[in-house]
């Protein structure tokens, strides 16, 4: 696939989602089966005791059997929600869940998100190992994402020693994406085919 250059991070970030769009599920749940497998088997998966994954929706690399493995490992797993603080801004905060059955509904667009009364915000310092979605990386590890910035400001507050892992399927990674000043890249980004 051409690399298109000189592209808007809107108008990557509308093509490739466009791409990600257009894969078939069984083909969605075939390579994230394959970049889970590979995540598994670093040493930084089996010495991290507390997980952050997001909930995955639509064709994103498909977390759900993931988060049910920490679970049934014996991991603690927080998921990450968007909340409104008093002075009407908005921020993502990571909120442990013990059951997905039992702590995740459906919340914005659909999206599982923690129930009500099921928020457990956890101190994004305790975390050590963090799923990073995209839609959009880099081989530079830089990412695009929905647009609202909200794993730019996260992504600062956790440990220098916390893997930042994104996890992308091939179609979505570009040799450069535009960067700005308060992009935060990924230490490393997992495909189907490879670790970058
Ligand atoms: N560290 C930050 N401090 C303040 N605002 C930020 C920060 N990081 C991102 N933003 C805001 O979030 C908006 C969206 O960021 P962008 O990088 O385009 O989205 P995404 O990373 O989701 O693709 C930006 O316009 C920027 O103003
Ligand atoms: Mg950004």
């Amino acid at each position: 696939m051409m690399d298109m250059i000189g592209q808007s991070k809107k108008e990557l970030r509308n093509y490739v989602l466009a791409l990600r769009k257009s894969l078939n599920p069984e083909k969605v749940q075939a390579d994230s089966r394959k970049i889970f497998d590979r995540l598994c088997s670093m040493e930084e998966f089996y010495t991290s005791r507390i997980i952050m994954s997001y909930v995955s929706f639509g064709n994103e690399v498909n977390t759900l059997h993931f988060i049910e493995r920490c679970l049934s490992m014996g991991k603690r797993i927080c998921v990450p929600l968007i909340t409104t603080s008093s002075d009407g801004k908005k921020s993502m905060i990571a909120s442990e869940i013990f059951s997905m059955e039992d702590d995740l509904a459906p919340g914005t667009m659909g999206i599982l998100e923690p129930a009500e009364g099921k928020v457990r915000e956890l101190e994004p310092g305790l975390i050590d190992l963090v799923i990073v979605p995209g839609i959009v990386f880099s081989i530079d590890r830089y990412r695009i994402g929905y647009g609202g910035g909200y794993y730019d400001r996260f992504l600062p507050l956790l440990r220098k020693d916390c893997l930042k892992a994104g996890v992308a399927f091939e179609l979505q990674i570009r040799d450069r994406v535009p960067v700005e000043s308060h992009d935060f890249p990924v230490d490393v980004v997992i495909t189907e085919d490879r670790i970058i």
